[in-house]
């Protein structure tokens, strides 16, 4: 035997939990960065005999909610169920499986909240402090966080009210943005005077400094946050003028800001665990100074809430700090990064569930494809190219031809011995299985499941159990109770990753398919009984099918064009929605034809064209992305219906003035026809 920890480095229990999303919008697949590793850890967890507590809960609160609202024109509680009750039913679909999924919205998160807001004024650490907050007297309202948008006083990007979004990352205090306009109606804003309440962070960066370096978990977590409190921390302004969410304990008229009470819901989910499972002082085992340990699963664009307000406020209240903290990379998406206004975005429920594809896949991929830290590039293609050559290849493939020859010569477990060989490569698999999940390295954990069943591949090849089974059965038998035993072990390893399929081959091995969610590690040293009768093998796991890669590829082309068109998605709320609109909202569309004076390519891009075009009263520059389907000279001449009282937008360093109208044909997606009329004058308007 070697000395490798067998358990993760604690026998204490385990509270993990994942960030929250925001109940604003559907899942979409960056969400699946924090969710799938966390779900993955968990079982492999608990198939190492450590006791795990898994939640998690719909945000709820905050501007990404109440923005999203107004566009829908509901009210935030009707939005917040509507994608609550989404996330509610999405996750058991792709197997992610909480212990409690709750609300930020739920009472013992209002109630833990003022607790813990209470206990850190009784301590000092909140005061208040006059500060000038922008305001758009074109909208009426004071402007927190997404509701303006400005300059990041750091690095200069373009960044939204509380986060440089599209620059350093780093979190913004109201107040700080420069040249701040109201991210609503664009009109400039004006400061205006209010009395909010501060949180003393200051008086944390020592603790901070200390705890980061000793927290476990994923390195660029604590280096990030380790960096911000070089930089020097400012106090964090924790209210806000907005209606909905918590309220401040002593002033109703402000809110708490989102980031206090959504990490708490951690703690209150917990608590609705406890209460759920008829032990209601079970959460004080992870919350209260003790032997509990609370490991956080995240993104890395939420660091900065994770590392340092979080511990702080745990800190100033009294309660127990986090042991880990795990931080995964980026997902892009085709080399771009997300976003769902300009296209780039892949949606879990219409993109994948829906389209009958299995979710065990796509966990495979989400942690496969690169390790914890790092971005992770998705695309059709790449997912196309692992299901098919890893998942199929390799591990189905020796799966199915183990099972299937044993069940066709031998119907049951033929009489043998599991080899030295077999079983060592088996014990030293789980080992450095073992060694990858205390290093929060689960791509590991996947290739090493790869390697042994490449193993089996070869071994079941070098043995050629089809010229035994003619010459010496007994012999073939051997063999093949070693395949067994190996894949016994495969089907018990890759559990935590593709849950459904191990239930598949436990079936095949002849038991309870249910069964495999609570056999333990250690358990795939232990080879098949002699004579036990198997079940039908059935490959389990399928190639992606070619016309469905391309149907799925067209799908993000479609969206990404659409988004360069101008139409679209907008930032939060997902996709558009098919709604009515009213006569007045049509009226106001100014639809009129014009003609293309002049086409050109757009150097240095594959698909845009730019046109002068003249629309009766004045000629415009607007930008279209058909370059992949026509030749400038066949659109130069045509009178073609255009949008022109669209917002311009610059495309490629280029101001669009307008929008082509086009038609995309039914029966192939991403084929467009550009709407022409003739033999009408430039100008001419349809109502
Ligand atoms: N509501 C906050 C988290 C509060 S935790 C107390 C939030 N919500 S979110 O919906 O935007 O994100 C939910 C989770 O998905 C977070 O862990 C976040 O880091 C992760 N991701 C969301 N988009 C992501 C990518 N494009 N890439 C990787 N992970 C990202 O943040
Ligand atoms: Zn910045």
């Amino acid at each position: 035997m070697n000395d490798v920890r067998k358990t993760y480095p604690t026998k204490s229990p385990v509270l993990v939990t994942c960030g929250l999303p925001y109940a604003s919008g559907p899942m979409h697949i960056g969400h699946l960065r924090t969710y799938v590793p966390a779900d993955v850890f968990v079982r492999l967890l608990r198939k190492m005999q450590t006791e795990v507590v898994f939640v998690c809960g719909s945000d709820t609160h905050g501007t990404p909610i109440v923005t999203a609202a107004e566009r829908e024109g509901v009210t935030p509680e009707e939005l917040f169920r509507r994608y609550h009750q989404h996330y509610v039913e999405i996750f058991p679909r792709l197997n992610i499986i909480f212990d409690n999924y709750g609300t930020t919205d739920d009472p013992e998160n209002h109630h833990r909240t003022h607790e813990i807001v209470r206990a850190l004024q009784e301590n000092g650490y909140i005061y208040s402090k006059e500060l000038e907050t922008p305001y758009c007297d074109n909208c009426g309202r004071s402007l927190p966080d997404r509701f303006v948008r400005g300059e990041c006083p750091y690095c200069h990007a373009d960044a939204r009210g509380d986060e440089c979004d599209q620059g350093c990352g780093r979190y913004l205090e109201p107040g700080e943005i420069l040249n701040p306009r109201c991210a609503i109606c664009g009109s400039p804003t004006r400061p205006v005077r209010r009395r909010h309440y501060y949180f003393k962070l200051t008086a944390f960066e020592d603790f901070l400094k200390e705890y980061l370096e000793s927290v476990d978990g994923t390195k660029n977590a604590k280096n990030y946050a380790l960096g911000w409190i070089r930089d020097g921390l400012k106090d964090w302004c924790i209210t806000r003028d907005l209606e909905w969410g918590v309220k401040f304990p002593g002033d109703e008229s402000l809110t708490l800001y989102v980031w206090v009470d959504a990490p708490i819901h951690y703690i209150s989910s917990t608590e609705e665990w406890a209460k759920k499972t008829e032990q209601p002082d079970a959460w004080e085992k992870f919350w209260r100074p003790g032997d509990g340990k609370i490991v956080h699963y995240i993104g890395q664009d939420i660091v900065y809430h994770h590392c340092i307000f979080w511990p702080s406020m745990l800190k100033g209240s009294g309660y127990n700090l986090p042991y880990a903290i795990v931080a995964s990379g980026m997902v892009k998406i085709e080399g771009h990064n997300f976003s769902r206004s300009r296209g780039y975005v892949v949606w879990i429920d219409d993109d994948y569930l829906s389209k009958g594809l299995d979710p065990d896949y796509l966990r495979y991929y989400m942690v496969a494809t690169t390790g914890q830290t790092r971005d992770l590039d998705f695309s059709w293609d790449t997912f196309h190219d692992k299901v098919n050559t890893e998942l199929v290849g390799v591990f189905g493939n020796f799966v199915y031809r183990a099972l299937h020859f044993t069940h066709k010569h031998f119907g049951a477990v033929p009489e043998g011995e599991i080899s030295e060989e077999v079983l060592d490569r088996i014990r030293s698999t789980i080992d450095s299985i073992v060694a990858a999940v205390n290093e929060y390295e689960l791509k590991k954990v996947a290739d090493d499941i790869m390697q042994l069943a490449s193993f089996g591949n070869e071994y079941f090849q070098s043995n050629t159990p089809w010229v035994l089974v003619k010459e010496d059965k007994a012999a073939c038998g051997r063999v093949l109770y070693d395949a067994l035993a190996i894949v016994k072990a495969l089907a018990i390893l890759i559990e935590p990753m593709m849950p459904g399929v191990a239930e598949k081959i436990w079936e095949q091995l002849g038991f309870e398919s249910s069964e495999i969610h609570s056999i333990l590690l250690e358990e795939a040293l232990v080879p098949l009984p002699i004579g036990h009768r198997m079940g039908r093998p059935v490959p389990v796991i399928a190639k992606i099918d070619d016309r469905l890669l391309a149907e799925l590829k067209s799908t993000i082309e479609t969206r990404i064009r659409r988004a360069e068109r101008g139409e679209g998605t907008t930032e939060e709320g997902g996709e558009s929605q098919m709604e009515t609109v009213t006569f007045d909202e049509f009226k106001r569309m100014d639809i009129r034809a014009g003609k293309i004076l002049e086409c050109e390519r757009v150097p240095k891009t594959k698909k845009l064209l730019k046109m002068r075009v003249d629309i009766g009263d004045e000629e415009r520059t607007i930008v279209t992305g058909l370059a992949d389907q026509y030749a400038p000279e066949e659109l130069e001449g045509l009178t073609a219906l255009f949008l022109v009282n669209l917002e311009p937008k610059k495309l490629a360093g280029i101001e669009s003035q307008g929008m082509i109208l086009a038609i995309e044909y039914a029966d192939q997606p991403g084929k467009w026809k550009p709407l022409t009329v003739e033999s009408v004058p430039p100008g001419s308007k349809v109502a």
